[in-house]
C-alpha cells in the first residue's frame, strides 16, 4: 500500500508586492533583484493578517478536489517554520479552523525543505498503515522573521500556503522514493532566532537586528546547487528510475539561478523544470506545494508522469521525493 496525492490547493496572502514596490523603501531595484534570483514580486502577509486562516484556505481547496471533508481526515501534517505560536503548532491551530476533531495533528520543521521532508514523513506514517486520508501542507511567512533593513534578504521571501490531501492506494501510483538530508554544521548560514511571527513590511514591530534573519547568499547558493543535484540523481537511483524518464521537477523556488543550475547538472531541459519564483519568491515550506498546485492546473503533469519535487533551506536540510502521478 502506497500514499498518493488526489487534492492540491494553494493560498496567498492578497498584498502582491513587486520588487518596484520595495525600491520604494529600500536600497534595491527591480533590475538587480530580476537578475540576481528571478522574481518580480511576492505576496506578503499584512500586519492583523493571520498564516493559519490562507493555509485554512488552501486546505479547503485540497479537500473539495479529493472530494473529501475535515471529518474524514486520519491527520494533519504541516510542514512550517511559521507557528505564531511554540504551541500549540501550526496543525493544532489549523485543525481548529478546518473543524478536524480528535485526529493527530503537528509540524514538521525543516525550513525551506519543509514539504519535501513532511511528504517524506506523512508517506512513510500512511505505509504504516494506521492513515489513510491525510492532510498535508507547506505554509511558511518568512517575510516575518527578517530584518527588513537587510536589503540582502529582504527582497528574497513571499508568503502563502499549499496543501495536498494523500490518501492510500495499492497500486504502481504514489510516492515512490523519499530521501532526506541534513548538515547541522552549516547551521549559521541561514538563521532566525525564534520569536514568533511579527515584523510584517507595514508593521511598527519590528524584530531587533540580532533576532531577524542571517544569511550568507554565496555560501548557500553553491551548497544548495550541489546538494539537490546530488539528492535528486540519489532518489531516482533509489527508485530505479533514470533522470531521462522523469516527466517535470517541481523544485522548490528560491532563486531561478539555483533552478537551472540543478537542471543543467541534472542535463534536464528547462520545459522539464517547472519554475514559478517570478511571482511567488520563496515561500520556504510552502514553494513546492504552490508550484505543484500550479503545474497541475497549467496541464504540466498526466497521470503516470513521474514527478520530482526537492527542497533545501536552513538547518541546512535538503531532501527529495519521487512520484508517480
Ligand atoms: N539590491 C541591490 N543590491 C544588493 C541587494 C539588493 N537587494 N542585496 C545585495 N546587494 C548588493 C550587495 O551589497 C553587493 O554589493 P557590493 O558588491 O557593493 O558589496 C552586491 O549586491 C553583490 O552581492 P552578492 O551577495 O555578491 O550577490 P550574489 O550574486 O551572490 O546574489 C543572492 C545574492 C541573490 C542572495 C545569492 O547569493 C543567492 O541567491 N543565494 C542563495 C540564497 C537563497 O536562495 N536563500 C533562500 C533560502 S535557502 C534556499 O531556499 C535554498
Amino acid at each position: 500500500m502506497g500514499s498518493r496525492i488526489v487534492g492540491t490547493g494553494r493560498a496567498t496572502p492578497p498584498t502582491a508586492v513587486t520588487n518596484n514596490d520595495l525600491a520604494r523603501v529600500m536600497d534595491t531595484s527591480d533590475e538587480w533583484v530580476r537578475t540576481r534570483t528571478g522574481i518580480a514580486q511576492r505576496y506578503l502577509l499584512r500586519s492583523g493578517e493571520s498564516l493559519v486562516d490562507i493555509a485554512a484556505r488552501a486546505s479547503r481547496i485540497a479537500l473539495d478536489r479529493a472530494g473529501l471533508k475535515p471529518a474524514d481526515l486520519d491527520a494533519i501534517i504541516v510542514g512550517t517554520v511559521s507557528s505564531e505560536y511554540a504551541f500549540p503548532s501550526f496543525g493544532c491551530q489549523l485543525q481548529r479552523q478546518l473543524g478536524a476533531t480528535s485526529i493527530p495533528s503537528f509540524d514538521v520543521a525543516a525550513a525551506c525543505a519543509g514539504f519535501v521532508y513532511a511528504l517524506s514523513v506523512t508517506d512513510a506514517m500512511m505505509r504504516a498503515g494506521d492513515y489513510s486520508r491525510v492532510l498535508l501542507v507547506g505554509t511558511d511567512a518568512l517575510s516575518t522573521m527578517l530584518n527588513w533593513e537587510d536589503r540582502g534578504t529582504a527582497v528574497l521571501f513571499g508568503d502563502g500556503a499549499g496543501a495536498v490531501v494523500m490518501v492510500t492506494e495499492p497500486g504502481p501510483r504514489g510516492v515512490l522514493a523519499s530521501l532526506l538530508r541534513s548538515a547541522g554544521e552549516y547551521w549559521n548560514i541561514l538563521s532566525v532566532r525564534s520569536t514568533g511571527i511579527r515584523a510584517t513590511l507595514d508593521s511598527e514591530v519590528r524584530r531587533a537586528p540580532d533576532d531577524g534573519m542571517k544569511m550568507k547568499g554565496p555560501e548557500l547558493f553553491k551548497l544548495a546547487v550541489r546538494s539537490i543535484a546530488d539528492i535528486c540523481k540519489q532518489v531516482a537511483e533509489r527508485a530505479g528510475v533514470p533522470l531521462s524518464d522523469i516527466a517535470l521537477v517541481v523544485p522548490h523556488q528560491a532563486n531561478l539561478r539555483i533552478i537551472n543550475a540543478v537542471g543543467e547538472r541534472l542535463g534536464l531541459p528547462p520545459e522539464k523544470v517547472f519554475t514559478n519564483v517570478d511571482r511567488y519568491g520563496n515561500t520556504s515550506s510552502a514553494s513546492v506545494p504552490i508550484a505543484l498546485d500550479e503545474a497541475l492546473e497549467a496541464g504540466r503533469i498526466r497521470d503516470n508522469d513521474l514527478v520530482m519535487l526537492n527542497g533545501c533551506g536552513g538547518g541546512l536540510t535538503w531532501g527529495a521525493n519521487l512520484i508517480r502521478w
